[in-house]
């Protein structure tokens, strides 16, 4: 296991699931972990779990959707701590939400799944940028529905499509800039057999779900630098297993369309000098 002692994570959505599997992780080896979620029973009892298991626990309750309460909790750990080594993007919802459901519902996956954590994202690189001498590794949970269309994705999907999005757009301007000390990662789960996502499974809601240990072992592997680039999919595939593929594309290769493209330069409408 990789040694994050000394560093500083912030995960959001840390108090169940996906969040609080990597707030552990981080914590067992050595990192002091601020978890981030909305409800404070929940997420003092998750700190308590780590604390008592010997690892370095903090809390914020903050929602996310609302950037001034994020911003603060942000600020705060950077006056705590002067910087903040790690940042997890994880908060979202695994519910398919899809453009059947109500425009509220709509709107708060949107919110939650797309714009907060680009927000969010834009704000630690702004912050990072005036401190040159500490690297920020900024990590972001998406979905497998950033990659590919999924029955029940319209919706999900597309909020998760433009997450991914956006953060390739962060990528274009760090390479522009050439600013050095933020690295940006994306993991793309399958289903992950968390605790809820294991009910539905049990009800035959849910298929095929990978663990949640493989989840937490890929952010794991991104963030000490032992894969081949910064963005894995993981996820359980019938007939094979638990599989991980990384993607090859930085941002100078990354298109969701261009790769079967079909090019036609046409003449007919230049401009008459
Ligand atoms: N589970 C899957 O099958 C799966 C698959 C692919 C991708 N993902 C992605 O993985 C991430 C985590 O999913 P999960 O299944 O672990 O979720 P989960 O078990 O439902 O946990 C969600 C966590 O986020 C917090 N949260 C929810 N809304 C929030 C908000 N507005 N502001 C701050 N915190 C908020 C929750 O606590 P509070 O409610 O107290 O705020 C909780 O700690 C999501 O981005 C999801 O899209 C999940």
């Amino acid at each position: 296991m990789y040694d994050f002692s000394g560093k500083v994570a912030v995960v959001t959505g840390a108090s169940k699931g996906i969040g609080f599997g990597i707030s552990e992780m981080f914590a067992r080896n050595g990192a002091k972990v601020y978890l981030v979620a909305r409800t404070e029973e929940t997420l003092k009892a998750a700190e308590q779990k780590i604390r008592a298991a010997g690892g370095k626990a903090h809390s914020f309750t903050a929602d996310i959707t609302n950037f001034d309460q994020i911003k603060k909790v942000i600020d705060q750990i950077y006056i705590n701590e002067g910087a903040i080594d790690i940042f997890v993007n994880n908060a979202g919802t695994y519910k398919a939400v899809t453009f059947d459901s109500s425009p509220d519902e709509i709107k708060h996956m949107v919110a939650l799944d797309m714009l907060a954590p680009l927000l969010i994202s834009h704000y630690l690189i702004q912050k990072a940028k005036a401190l040159p001498d500490a690297t920020l590794q900024l990590l972001t949970v998406a979905s497998q529905a950033a990659l590919k269309t999924l029955p029940n994705g319209l919706g999900y999907g597309t909020a998760k499509k433009g997450l991914a999005s956006g953060l390739f757009e962060f990528e274009q301007q760090l390479l522009e800039e050439n600013i050095q000390n933020v690295k940006l990662y994306r993991v793309y789960p399958g289903t992950v057999g968390t605790e809820d996502v294991m009910k539905l499974v049990h009800q035959g809601v849910l298929q095929n779900p990978t663990s949640l240990e493989s989840v937490i072992d890929t952010v794991h592997d991104l963030l000490a630098g032992r894969t081949p680039t910064r963005d894995a999919y993981v996820g359980f595939v019938p007939g094979e297993g638990i599989k991980r593929v990384y993607y090859d594309f930085d941002v100078r290769k990354f298109s969701m369309l261009q790769e079967h493209s079909t090019v036609i330069v046409d003449k007919e409408f230049d401009l008459k000098k």
